[in-house]
């Protein structure tokens, strides 16, 4: 319950302080779809750019791309997404009405809520995400025949067997044809990594790349969910941050431990506690997959995955070479021991690293927010409520705050700003109180205020506050935009 809070609290703040709203709230909303506000739009670019520069640049031999959301539709077929992608469903037999079964299982629980019976709608729900997640389709809809769930069409439960649905959102490509045929379909892709697959020969000919290597990119997902009732946890639309590393066959065992420690490694590198981290190696496989792996974190509501690290061999690339009839191959000039002879031609196989950034965005929102009860002089006592985001992620690196609007004072808090802002992101205030100001920045995430003051004019010094321990000291105005870099790089 009181993580359960917890987490209530962390959405709350998210809205109040401009981080995350809920999609088309003047509409009350659309269902797993949200907007990023100021400061959250400013946390996640930073968060897409840490990833970006630890990939493409820290790593020669990865380069990245950009492809297009829509993709030829045989993409899907090939990639099994057409075949596999799904959630359960149930068809009315009087009525002939299809429901997402958790549709159908929520709108009953609404009823009993309506009813004033929340625990057993509550209890309904539990045993429902209990059942899905264990794939017991069977005992789900025993679940719904013994509490006599019925159609609201025609109010009976005469229902079919639960089958699956699948998640790819469709849309129309061009005019839409008379005749409703599929023949202009696209959708939206499910996962960036195809766009990775489908380019392989592309990048590796035009970057000039040698097996091992990787393609990087960020970007727009799309899954219509059951289960998504979790915040930015589960959404509807969503980013990705994927990479594909290439490698010989052969090699694909090593790669995959390499990537698994280098994944943890770069969700350390924040200086986010090694204790809520845990790896989730996989028992069940997909039917294309050697190895597999989530990383997870210690979220609000329990361990959950963040990112994904799979051994995806060469089925990628094979059902791609087999659907376009184009050969997906790479010639390896290296040679090989064994032979003495050149590597030759092989379709590569593939270590994939796989990261929400929805969901990195919450870890960090929810590791970062912290309700603190400070003791005043007096005695009594106040709570700060305070995000202590790594500094190089946080939405403003540095807030300036001349003490009062007036006396030159405003002069030299724009002249710091005007130094300051382009090499990092500053917030300027000059009204309100000041330890009012300190508690609004502290909410955001700002790991350091200086405040400018009379004595400034004199010696050109300024007092520097520190976000985590709240101290404060005096330090020459030129010493600021260092200290800040230091703290950022
Ligand atoms: N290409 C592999 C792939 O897409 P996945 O495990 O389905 O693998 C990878 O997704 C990551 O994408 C997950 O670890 C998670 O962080 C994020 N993700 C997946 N579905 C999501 C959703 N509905 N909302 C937010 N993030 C999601």
């Amino acid at each position: 319950m009181a993580t359960e809070n917890n987490f209530q609290a962390i959405i709350a703040h998210a809205k109040e302080y401009g981080f995350v709203f809920q999609s088309s709230e003047i509409y009350d909303g659309l269902s797993a779809v949200y907007d990023y506000g100021p400061w959250g739009s400013e946390l996640k670019k930073n968060i897409r750019d840490f990833w970006w520069k630890s990939m493409t640049q820290m790593n020669e031999n990865i380069v990245g791309i950009d492809a297009a959301i829509f993709m030829h539709p045989t993409t899907w077929k090939a990639s099994g997404h057409v075949d596999n992608f799904s959630d359960p469903m149930i068809d009315n037999k009087d009525s002939k009405k299809r429901y997402r079964v958790d549709h159908l299982v929520e709108a009953f629980a609404d009823i009993l809520k309506g009813k004033g019976k929340a625990d057993e709608a509550d209890g309904l729900i539990a045993s429902m995400e209990k059942f899905l997640a264990a794939d017991d389709f069977v005992g789900l809809k025993k679940m719904i025949d013994e509490n006599k769930i019925s159609c609201s069409v025609s109010g009976t439960c005469n229902w079919t067997e639960i089958r699956q649905f699948n998640l790819m959102f469709k849309t129309e490509f061009g005019a839409v044809a008379a005749d409703n045929s599929d023949d202009n379909m696209v959708y939206l892709r499910p996962e960036t990594a195809q766009g990775i697959f489908v380019n392989f020969l592309n990048v590796q000919k035009t970057a000039r790349m040698k097996v091992p290597f990787g393609i990087a990119q960020t970007g727009k997902a799309f899954r219509n969910e059951i289960v998504a009732r979790q915040f930015i946890f589960r959404m509807r639309e969503f980013e990705q941050m994927e990479m594909q590393f290439f490698v010989r066959p052969g090699t694909e065992g090593e790669w995959y431990k390499t990537w698994k420690e280098e994944r943890l490694k770069w969700h350390l590198s924040l200086g986010l506690p090694a204790e809520k981290y845990r790896y989730h190696d996989h028992i069940k496989l997909a039917h294309y997959a050697k190895e597999a792996c989530d990383i997870e974190f210690e979220f609000p509501i329990g361990f959950k995955e963040v990112e994904g690290i799979h051994s995806r061999s060469d089925f990628d690339l094979k059902q791609h070479q087999e659907y376009s009839k184009k050969k997906q191959q790479y010639f390896d000039a290296d040679i090989d021991p064994a032979t003495g002879k050149p590597y030759g031609n092989y379709i590569p196989y593939v270590i994939e690293t796989s990261i929400g950034l929805d969901r990195m965005f919450l870890l960090i929102l929810s590791n970062s927010y912290q309700e603190q009860t400070l003791t005043k002089e007096d005695g009594s006592t106040d709570i700060r409520t305070v995000l202590n985001i790594p500094a190089k992620l946080a939405p403003n690196k540095l807030a300036i705050l001349p003490l009062m609007k007036k006396e030159g004072l405003t002069e030299i808090g724009k002249k710091l700003l005007d130094e300051c802002k382009s090499s990092f992101k500053c917030f300027y205030e000059d009204k309100d109180a000041i330890g009012k100001r300190y508690r609004r920045q502290d909410a955001i995430g700002t790991p350091f205020c200086v405040t400018i003051d009379f004595q400034t004019q004199e010696d050109n010094t300024v007092t520097i506050r520190y976000r985590d321990s709240m101290t404060q000291e005096r330090i020459p105005m030129s010493e600021v935009k260092n200290l800040v870099l230091n703290a950022i790089n």
